[in-house]
């Protein structure tokens, strides 16, 4: 029989062969990737629909091809109605199909395909490792789907909606501008599915094999994953647990509420609404906050400790602070939040105690996120010998990302020490490092932090209070980017940066910026930092202009002969 090509990505009508994953003679398995095709729309793989074997292959890589295109002559023993790997499958009596069942042998078994897993499949792959990725949901995990990107697409979209709004700050004057909450989402979930194809064309080009399912532990050396009725016992040399984590529980009476939404829920509600009750100053708290505030929504913000952001610096947190308030949200400290009730007119009343005293607040929705819980049930590590931390949350590793058993390494939000998805990503390069005996190097004290607040948040090394609190003998200098010429073309000349460095060693060890671009400027910090270039060099280096990175400059010049642009 003949395989044509029956569907491109999105509306393309052309698309290119990347590379092509079967040969002549290959005998293949249904869900198997046949080849990977590029088009403007977007990577994706084509897979099999069928279990056969490959008698010619009438593509090349790099070939243009459309919809129809012979791809195959192939010999089918056995045919899935839909890609099978996915849905359960139904034969024509009603009853279900025998499950399939597949022993699975490879070098490297990864469970999870978030940031850290998929990234340590890529790279192991890359490093000629045999490698299968096991997914139950789709490619990406929280940070594609859930978390990082889909909050950065809304953030986008409620920082160009409060920029049109503020038209006039530009010279311009716009007429009419209309918030279509549902159009905002789909733009969103666009972006985000061209990144979910990309990566499994990317997996697919490197020849990863990518089951779906669900995966548990049968004993240290086997692992079971079950898809509807299908079931794949895999043995790997080595393991990675890469499972993530999970929007923690919290028990508060009223939680159930249908107006209550977490991070997940709040990204795909599709209807404009007029004031959310943010429980929880935190990371995802505060980019919310401006999230909404941005979009002309009414925000307060309810947080427990005596500060928001309470991992950043002082300043910083005080700083963001007095920006909320000036744009409008509110914010509660020291609130705890006792129940959520429903008004006679359904309204959410959330209700809380600050300073001893009984408070509340009304608002269409309530959005809690109070943090997130590593995602370790299911995988039946009773059945192994990997230990959990001794908090029973998370899984314990060493500094080689290894859990109690050499063979089963545990990375990014699942080991449940710092949450976030670049350090997951280079967990997993250490990890596959280690495996091939290559040395590994994980340098904890240089995670760059960035909070897409607005403006952005960014910090790397020890933060003042950090190193006072570790008294070292230190030196902090500040510039503010009222100062600077980039930042006020902007209309962005709120927040500063701050260098903070250790008298003894004569080093920098850390920097906290709160302004535009923080995000951006943070990397620079983070090499400059991590690879302890003198100070002087720093100083004789020509920073562009005119660019938000010309802080850098001025708070470096602020050790010495003092900031050029700014006098207090
Ligand atoms: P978080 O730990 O950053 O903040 C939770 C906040 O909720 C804390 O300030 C805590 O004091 C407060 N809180 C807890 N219980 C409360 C209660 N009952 N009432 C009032 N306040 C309460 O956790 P979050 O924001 O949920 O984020 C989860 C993880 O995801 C974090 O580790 C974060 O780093 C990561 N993340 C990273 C992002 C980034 O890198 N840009 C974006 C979003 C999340």
């Amino acid at each position: 029989m003949i395989i044509k090509l029956e569907q491109l990505t999105g509306h393309a009508k052309q698309a290119k062969i990347g590379k092509l994953n079967v040969a002549e003679g290959d005998q293949i398995e249904i869900g198997q990737p046949l080849l990977q095709l590029e088009s403007k729309k977007g990577n994706s793989p084509v897979h099999s629909k069928y279990k056969g074997k490959i008698e010619k292959v009438l593509v090349d890589e790099g070939q243009e091809i459309e919809i129809g295109q012979s791809l195959f002559e192939m010999t089918a023993e056995e045919t899935a109605a839909a890609p099978s790997e996915v849905k359960p499958k139904l034969d024509y009596f009603g009853g279900l199909l025998k499950g399939k069942k597949e022993d699975v042998r490879t070098d490297l078994l990864v469970i999870g395909a978030g940031p850290g897993g998929y990234v340590a499949a890529l790279y192991a792959a890359k490093k000629g490792i045999q490698t299968v990725l096991v997914e139950k949901d789709s490619m990406g995990g929280t940070c594609l789907n859930v978390g990082c990107i889909p909050t950065k697409a809304l953030i986008k979209s409620s920082e160009v909606f409060h920029q049109m709004m503020h038209a006039d700050d530009f010279g311009l004057s716009v007429k009419e501008i209309e918030l279509d909450m549902a159009k905002v989402i789909d733009k969103k979930d666009e972006i985000k599915g061209s990144l979910v194809s990309g990566i499994e064309y990317l997996l697919g080009k490197n020849n990863v094999r990518v089951i779906k399912g669900d995966a548990s532990f049968l004993n240290d050396h086997h692992v079971l994953v079950k898809n509807g009725k299908d079931e794949y016992t895999i043995e790997a040399d080595n393991t990675i647990i890469a499972t993530g984590s999970q929007i923690a529980d919290i028990a508060l009476p009223g939680i159930d509420h249908e107006f209550v939404m977490d991070s997940t829920s709040a990204l795909a509600y599709r209807k404009n609404i007029s004031s959310v009750t943010i429980i929880g100053g935190g990371v995802i708290g505060m980019e919310f906050a401006f999230l909404y505030s941005n979009f002309g929504i009414q925000v307060n913000v309810l947080e427990f400790c005596d500060r928001l952001l309470t991992m950043v610096d002082k300043d910083v947190s005080e700083e963001i602070a007095h920006i909320a308030a000036e744009q409008g949200i509110g914010v509660f400290n020291g609130a705890k939040v006792t129940r959520i009730e429903k008004d006679q007119t359904g309204k959410a009343v959330v209700i809380f105690e600050q300073g001893g005293v009984e408070k509340f607040i009304t608002s269409e929705k309530v959005l809690v996120a109070i943090g997130r819980t590593p995602n370790i049930d299911g995988l039946e590590l009773e059945k192994t010998g990997v230990k959990l931390n001794d908090n029973r949350k998370g899984i314990a590793v060493n500094e080689h990302l290894q859990t109690s058993l050499a063979h089963i390494y545990a990375i990014g939000d699942v080991t449940n020490r710092i949450q976030l998805a670049h350090v997951a990503s280079h967990e997993g390069i250490a990890a596959v490092d280690h495996i091939l005996g290559t040395a590994a190097h994980m340098d904890y004290e240089m995670v760059p932090n960035v909070i897409f607040t607005s403006p952005e948040i960014a910090e790397v090394g020890l933060n003042e209070d950090q190193a006072r609190l570790l008294g070292r003998n230190i030196q902090v200098s500040k510039f503010p980017f009222q100062a600077n010429g980039k930042a006020l073309t902007m209309r962005e000349g709120r927040g500063f940066i701050k260098l903070v460095k250790d008298l003894d060693s004569n080093k920098l060890i850390g920097a906290s910026i709160i302004g535009p671009e923080a995000s951006a400027l943070i990397s620079t910090l983070t090499i400059m930092i991590g690879s302890g270039i003198p100070e002087e060099e720093i100083a004789h280096a020509i920073f562009a202009h005119p660019t938000t990175g010309e802080v850098i400059h001025e708070a470096i010049l602020g050790f010495g002969v003092g900031a050029l642009h700014y006098d207090e």
